[in-house]
């Protein structure tokens, strides 16, 4: 296969996240766990938290501004804002729409899309696709969650996951000096897998009422070891694929971007990948899995920290609640 050359490049990236921590210390007096197990079974040590007042577009709105001033785009030229979350301010309006309000960008297109851990890079396919047929020159892709509101601190199996951020790039077209060029993106969905990972009340099919309440319905339920079966087989088809497609081999990629999800599950990609630990950046130590914010939230650390020159090859892989999967190919 054969792909069309480049015309869409990342022009600026940000991420942000709150201050406050939840500790393993602090879940060990909530639940049944241990320090050292939530550290052998997931890699995560701690994760933040949004002060009460904060809701996912004011995470969102954080890391759109150092995007567009990364980007040196002032927020007039944004002509869509697409969001991935799993946690929005509301059921509608969207959170991109609450984000356009603040950032002054009327008239353009705003909205969010469903697809969890994945939504982020479905955005970034999506504004890929968007500028490549001309509809538009400037997008802006968010991923932000406050996954904390949604987690149920009574259930060991996902409490210990989940925490809040959020990340965010502007998109232009490739000629653009100092853009970062996407050489590839696939997205993908197994809806067969969905019961997996879900939130089962709050929408048409389980509306909220005292009993969905009662039942901590609203949060986060989660076939822990099933998701994690799933993942290690997927994610590392999903990059070879996207790798084959463009003609790279693993060896050739710099940084493995992967979902912050779980330290093994990610350590069991980079083996198969031929990609060592080295290559493949992390940071659920200290931030847990953020869902659609973790792969900007990684990579902006990575990035700031100078780890990440001109020219390497990065691979973006994530996976989550669908169950969907989606990847990218990036030349920094
Ligand atoms: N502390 C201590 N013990 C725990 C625990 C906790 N927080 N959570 C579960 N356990 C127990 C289980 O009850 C089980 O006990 P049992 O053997 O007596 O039945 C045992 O630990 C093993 O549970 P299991 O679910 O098989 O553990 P695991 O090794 O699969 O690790 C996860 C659990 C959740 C860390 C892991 O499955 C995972 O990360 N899955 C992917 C989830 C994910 O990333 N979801 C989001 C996708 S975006």
């Amino acid at each position: 296969m054969s792909l069309p050359a480049p015309r869409v490049a990342i022009l600026g990236l940000g991420a942000y996240a709150p201050e406050a921590r939840i500790t393993n210390a602090d879940l060990e007096k909530l639940v049944d766990t241990s320090d050292a197990w939530i550290v052998e079974r997931s890699g995560i040590r701690e994760r933040r938290k949004a002060a009460p007042e904060q809701a996912a577009s004011d995470l969102g709105l954080m890391a759109a501004r150092m995007a567009l001033a990364d980007a040196g785009c002032d927020p007039s030229e944004l002509e869509a804002i697409y969001t991935g979350t799993a946690s929005g301010d509301f059921p509608f309006p969207s959170t991109a729409c609450v984000m356009q309000a603040k950032l002054g960008c009327i008239g353009g297109a705003a909205f969010d899309l469903t697809a969890a851990c994945a939504g982020f890079l479905y955005t970034v396919a999506l504004a890929h696709d968007s500028i490549a047929s001309g509809r538009f020159k400037r997008v802006l892709c968010v991923g932000t969650e406050v996954l904390t509101r949604i987690t149920d601190y009574n259930d060991r199996g996902t409490c210990i996951l989940f925490g809040d951020g959020a990340g965010a790039v502007v998109l232009g077209p490739a000629d653009v000096p100092g853009g970062h060029r996407i050489l590839h993106s696939r997205i993908h969905a197994d809806g067969r897998q969905g019961p997996l990972l879900h939130q089962p009340a709050g929408g048409s099919r389980n509306p909220a009422s005292h009993a969905t309440v009662d039942a901590h319905d609203h949060s986060i339920r989660m076939e822990g070891r099933e998701v994690f079966k799933f993942a290690v087989r997927t994610i590392p088809e999903a990059v070879e694929r996207l790798l084959s497609e463009a003609g790279v081999k693993g060896s050739d990629v710099r940084w493995l971007v992967p979902h912050q999800m779980n330290t093994r599950i990610m350590q069991a990609a980079g083996e198969r990948l031929g990609i060592p630990p080295e290559r493949t950046m992390i940071n659920i130590d200290r931030y847990g899995n953020t869902s659609s914010a973790s792969i900007p939230l990684v990579l902006n650390e990575y990035v700031k920290a100078g780890k990440v020159k001109k020219g390497d090859l990065l691979a973006l892989v994530t996976l989550g609640g669908g169950l969907a999967w989606a990847t990218a190919l990036v030349e920094w």
